[in-house]
């Protein structure tokens, strides 16, 4: 019996080119094709499944979408997900595809290796690698397109010679990585960080300059830092992203042209449209703001951060992450009430809070009460203010002079 591999397979030109080779140069008779549904366009699966048949390779396509809402874009909700910008829409997907190929590995009777399309500059292959490698430690690991360095015109030509079916049109201008969580669109004439980003690029969002005139108004539910309804409407983490990123995207909302260090220490200039991950990440922050205690806060964004930096890295079974989500998930027990956003030409604005754990209370804030505060036992709080600053600010005049 020949050599079988499991290719990770988006069934774009570089997973595609890789089955070919993986035959030819590689020498596996059996190529195993596993596509993972995470919320790209419904034509990306079924080219897939199409390109496989042609290319005779055992397919399985898996829709994980709901998994993938609930498992990783509800805890990048729990944790405000931000890198330098970026709500990590690629980044937690990846955990997710590898660990669904290791399902179909292990169900297969024989696998000598994985392989995956990554090239050497990116992200991706060091997210897809720890997952597949933790999981199944002991099958190794083929990168053809880092391997072989080829470049696109390469990989265009060693397709067309061997007649694998490639829609060059889509595939050429912009390089594109789409789910349910974000859109990123890299590469052409994005490449020159000074080039303005063309409204062509855009799939999901209006432009702000051409969304409507009438503002749209929108309210939360969350519980336990999760958002569970809209508009009062029970919805689940799937539906509700999928809603939101239709409903915010008409107004403009979730546009980001950024500039990303990715982790070999590249810096690249990235698009972003994250309608969803923009509206309920303003959501939860505005809902943590009022719940929690101001030093809490402080820290949260600390660990907010390092959960975004292992989240962008992959490592998502690393046991950092897992401590720092057993504070995030302790505090999230408050983060429940809701939260009222106004969404207008690209901008989602929270125009109200409420939550039954609100660290606030009216009455002491207010500029018209006096009974729940007598604000005369203050002086002497207020003298002590700030004394080793006014000690030193006379120092500093005796000094000078
Ligand atoms: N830079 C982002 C990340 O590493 C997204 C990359 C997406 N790839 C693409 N071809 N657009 O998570």
């Amino acid at each position: 019996m020949g050599k079988t591999v499991v290719l990770v397979y988006s069934g774009g030109l570089d997973t595609t080119v890789c089955i070919p080779l993986l035959r030819e140069e590689y020498g596996f008779e059996h190529v195993v094709t596993v596509t993972v549904d995470v919320g790209q366009p419904r034509e990306d699966i079924t080219d897939a499944g199409e390109r496989a048949k042609i290319l005779g390779t055992e397919h399985y396509a898996v829709d994980a979408r709901a998994e993938f809402a609930r498992d990783y874009c509800v805890p990048a909700v729990r944790a405000n997900a931000d890198y330098q910008g970026y709500p990590l829409s690629t980044a937690i997907a990846r955990p997710l595809i590898a660990s669904k190929a290791v399902e179909i590995a292990q169900r297969l009777r024989r696998v000598d290796a994985f392989a995956h399309g990554c090239t050497g500059k990116g992200n991706d292959q060091f997210r897809i690698e720890f997952m597949l490698r933790t999981l199944m430690p002991n099958v190794p690991i083929i990168a053809p397109m880092r391997e072989r360095n080829m470049t696109r015109s390469e990989e265009i030509e060693y397709a067309r010679a061997r007649g694998v079916p490639i829609h060059q049109s889509s595939e050429k201008i912009w390089s594109i990585d789409e789910n349910l969580w974000g859109r990123s669109i890299e590469g052409g004439r994005l490449e020159d960080p000074n080039y303005a980003p063309p409204e062509e690029i855009f799939q999901w969002t209006q432009s702000p300059l051409s969304a409507p005139d009438t503002p749209h108004i929108l309210t939360l539910t969350f519980e336990n830092g999760i958002p569970v309804a809209l508009d009062g409407q029970p919805m689940e983490p799937f539906a509700l992203i999928q809603h939101l990123n239709e409903l915010a995207g008409q107004h403009g909302v979730g546009r980001i042209d950024m500039i990303e260090d990715r982790m070999i220490g590249l810096k690249v200039r990235e698009n972003y449209e994250c309608p969803a991950a923009t509206v309920l990440i303003t959501a939860h922050r505005a809902l943590e703001a009022l719940v929690c205690a101001r030093d809490e806060l402080r820290f949260k964004a600390q660990a907010d951060r390092a959960w975004a930096e292992l989240a962008y890295a992959g490592l998502w079974v690393d046991p950092f992450k897992e401590s720092l989500e057993a504070f995030i998930n302790k505090v999230q027990e408050r983060v429940a009430g809701t939260v009222t956003l106004r969404l207008f030409k690209g901008s989602a604005v929270v125009i109200g809070r409420q939550s039954d754990w609100a660290l606030y209370d009216e009455s002491l804030a207010s500029f018209d009460d006096k009974t729940a505060f007598d604000q005369s036992e203050m002086s002497g709080a207020v003298k002590a203010h700030g004394m080793p600053a006014r000690l030193y600010y006379q120092l500093k005049r005796k000094h000078s002079s």
